[in-house]
């Protein structure tokens, strides 16, 4: 049995242990592009787009993507750099992030295997952080890191924009998508040779992550102006957050 199964069975393990973390995410490198672009009908893209567009980037910027799993969100990002660092604590998301990276021939790119929450990046040296779909893996008290790491790492007037799936808040949608998420990705994601488990633990996160109401909350409290979004009808919700000057 892998560590990660005996974690899932054990129901009061903890689903927020950064090697746990770390290792569905290794098993998940395989399927996970593939299996999130075709269970959102290509939303995750479209989402992706919509909150780097509303972040104001300019050419030239040092933006960083924490949590960037294999790059998927830097054919939006490339018109804007400068220069691009991007982190992930799963070796296997990170080894695919070096042969994107290769692909797109951009020197520009370092891409780093560490945790998001403690980098080696320099305090105060980017313009821009993104993060797309990495805060619902974020226990309550590693959501306040985040945003302390994200702080530390922005320049003054610095911006920050995340989108994570979330749960619907029109009623009507609540439940098929629950239902969605809890059945049917799972399945297509066993036809697409993952493992239906770690596409079920997807599902728990973003249940107990509901929407972007805590970030927002943990932005504002450390001083960040915050523009909240939410995307067909709350299925993902998104902020773009500017640091104040001290
Ligand atoms: C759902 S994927 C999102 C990948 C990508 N950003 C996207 O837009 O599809 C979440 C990624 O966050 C990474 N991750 C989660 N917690 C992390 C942490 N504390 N430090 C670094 N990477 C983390 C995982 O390894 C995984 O690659």
């Amino acid at each position: 049995m892998s560590p990660n199964t005996a974690i899932r069975a054990d129901t009061t393990a903890d689903m927020y242990d950064s090697r746990f973390l770390q290792g569905l995410f290794d098993e998940m490198q395989g399927s996970y592009e593939f299996v999130s672009t075709l269970c959102s009908f290509g939303f995750n893209r479209r989402w992706r787009k919509q909150i780097i567009s509303r972040m104001n980037l300019h050419r030239g910027m040092h933006i960083c993507d924490l949590m960037a799993g294999t790059g998927e969100s830097w054919l939006y990002l490339l018109p804007h750099l400068g220069r691009l660092s991007a982190v992930d604590f799963s070796g296997n998301m990170v080894a695919q992030a070096e042969q994107r990276k290769q692909r797109l021939a951009v020197d520009a790119i370092t891409v780093l295997h560490e945790d998001a929450l403690s980098n080696s990046l320099e305090t105060g040296s980017a313009d821009a952080v993104i993060c797309s779909y990495g805060t619902k893996t974020l226990s309550s008290e590693d959501t306040t890191r985040f945003v302390g790491e994200v702080s530390r790492l922005l320049k003054d007037n610095g911006i920050v924009g995340l989108v994570e799936v979330s749960v619907p808040h029109w009623l009507p949608l609540r439940l098929p998508y629950l239902l969605y998420l809890r059945y049917v990705v799972p399945f297509i994601g066993m036809l697409l040779l993952g493992n239906p488990e770690n596409y079920r633990m997807l599902y728990r996160y973003t249940v107990k992550f509901a929407n972007c109401s805590r970030l927002q909350a943990v932005f504002a409290a450390n001083g960040f102006t915050v523009e909240r979004y939410s995307f067909f009808w709350g299925c993902a919700t998104a902020l773009v957050a500017t640091k104040a000057p001290k």
